[in-house]
């Protein structure tokens, strides 16, 4: 699709729209597993397409079916729709109206983006061959993850492949991202609980002393990384919480801790585990501590498809030019898009949101989080295009 097609023109006029979609909902953002207002309200949005709407598919899910002229693919189109517990801080005209709550991560915008996709196919119903299913999608922000949900509810059923785009503002405005294989990290946390036994800190040899078998354990669990896993496979280990102990002369009688582990693959993952739960036992046992540990499985990591990833760039190109379409690099963010790439070939990517000129400087869940509005266009032409040329290699 190039910039002057015919879908260009279509979006291109739907603009304002979108940015009036988009601020709407923005203003009124609502927590993981309660979008139930926004889901309503996406609905209201797609009532006045020819489009057949299921609602509530796992959850405050919505799928919207568009079809073609003719049978051919089901290509699948996601945005999420859930906001995060964060006070808004940006000074604008649009800035949450909820207090405590906000669009920091730009799905306000995904769904935005998605909803003038709906409206270009509900007017174009001659442009394409096949479905088009839509997939709004509920709680993407906490684990077990809305896409999950909808997996399970049926939404990808007889689905060939599907898209999905993240507006990115570490991205600037005008740049589009992805890569094959592995993309974004899957994510699982842990909290371990050492119980040893209080004293004088003073008689250290009557008392057991989870500082100090905690201390061990955190010096113990970055050999997973440095010498269990394989280097040239990405992995992080995080304690970032610890927390024992109440004065100078007082044996902490017991040590919690907090923790993350990111992997790209399976195997990686699986090792990762194993040595945690492994180290965990036998320093405690060592030292006649007793300990708990329990295991919160976040979301795998997303993993595009070669031939998907592929197409990105072919499709990129055109929309953005050469230099613009780039090559990412992995990242140690989870997502859950990547339950639908467990299921279907498909390609995840980023779109460029960032603009020091329009306040898209922020990281995204910052408080003053925002982005260049444009970058909805350039989601919305990317899951357009990318659907379009998939099709016509299906023909
Ligand atoms: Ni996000």
């Amino acid at each position: 699709m190039s910039l002057n097609s015919p879908a260009q023109q279509c979006l291109t006029e739907l603009y304002p729209q979108m940015v009036k979609w988009r601020r709407h909902l923005h203003q009124h953002p609502e927590l993981s597993y309660k979008e139930q207002e926004t889901s309503e309200w996406i609905a209201a949005q797609l009532a006045e397409l020819p489009c057949e709407i299921r609602r509530n598919v796992g959850g405050h899910g919505i799928v919207a079916t568009l079809r073609g002229r003719e049978t051919g693919p089901i290509v699948a189109l996601r945005a999420d729709m859930d906001a995060l517990p964060i006070q808004d801080e940006k000074q604008t005209e649009y800035a949450s109206k909820v207090p405590g709550v906000m669009h920091a991560c730009g799905h306000d915008g995904h769904t935005a983006a998605l909803l003038a996709v709906a409206r270009y196919y509900a007017a174009h119903p001659d442009s394409f061959a096949g479905e088009r299913r839509l997939l709004f999608q509920p709680a993407e922000e906490v684990t077990p993850g809305g896409a999950k949900e909808m997996v399970g509810d049926g939404a990808l059923q007889d689905v060939d492949v599907i898209y999905g785009v993240h507006l990115w503002t570490p991205l600037p405005y005008g740049t589009l991202s992805t890569k094959p294989g592995p993309f974004m990290s899957a994510a699982d946390e842990f909290e371990i609980e050492i119980e040893g036994l209080g004293g004088h800190g003073g008689l250290p040899h009557q008392s057991i002393d989870t500082i100090m078998i905690g201390a061990a354990l955190v010096q113990a669990l970055q050999s997973i990384v440095s010498r269990s896993i394989n280097p040239l496979h990405p992995a992080v280990v995080t304690i970032g919480s610890f927390q024992a102990g109440t004065t100078n002369n007082v044996i902490a009688e017991k040590c919690r801790m907090k923790g993350t582990i990111r992997t790209f693959d399976e195997n990686s993952r699986k090792l990762a585990h194993e040595r945690l739960e492994t180290i965990i036992k036998h320093i405690c046992e060592m030292h006649g501590a007793r300990h708990r540990l329990h295991m919160k499985i976040g979301y795998p990591a997303v993993v595009n498809d070669e031939r998907e990833a592929s197409r990105f760039f072919e499709v990129a190109k055109q929309l953005v030019g050469e230099e613009h379409a780039v090559m990412a690099d992995a990242i140690t963010v989870a997502e859950d898009f990547s339950y639908y790439l467990e299921r279907v070939p498909g390609c995840f990517m980023f779109v460029g949101a960032g603009n020091p000129d329009c306040g898209a400087e922020y990281a995204h869940h910052h408080a003053k989080f925002d982005i260049d509005e444009r970058a909805m266009l350039h989601s919305a032409a990317l899951l357009i295009g990318m659907a379009e040329h998939y099709a016509g290699e299906k023909k």
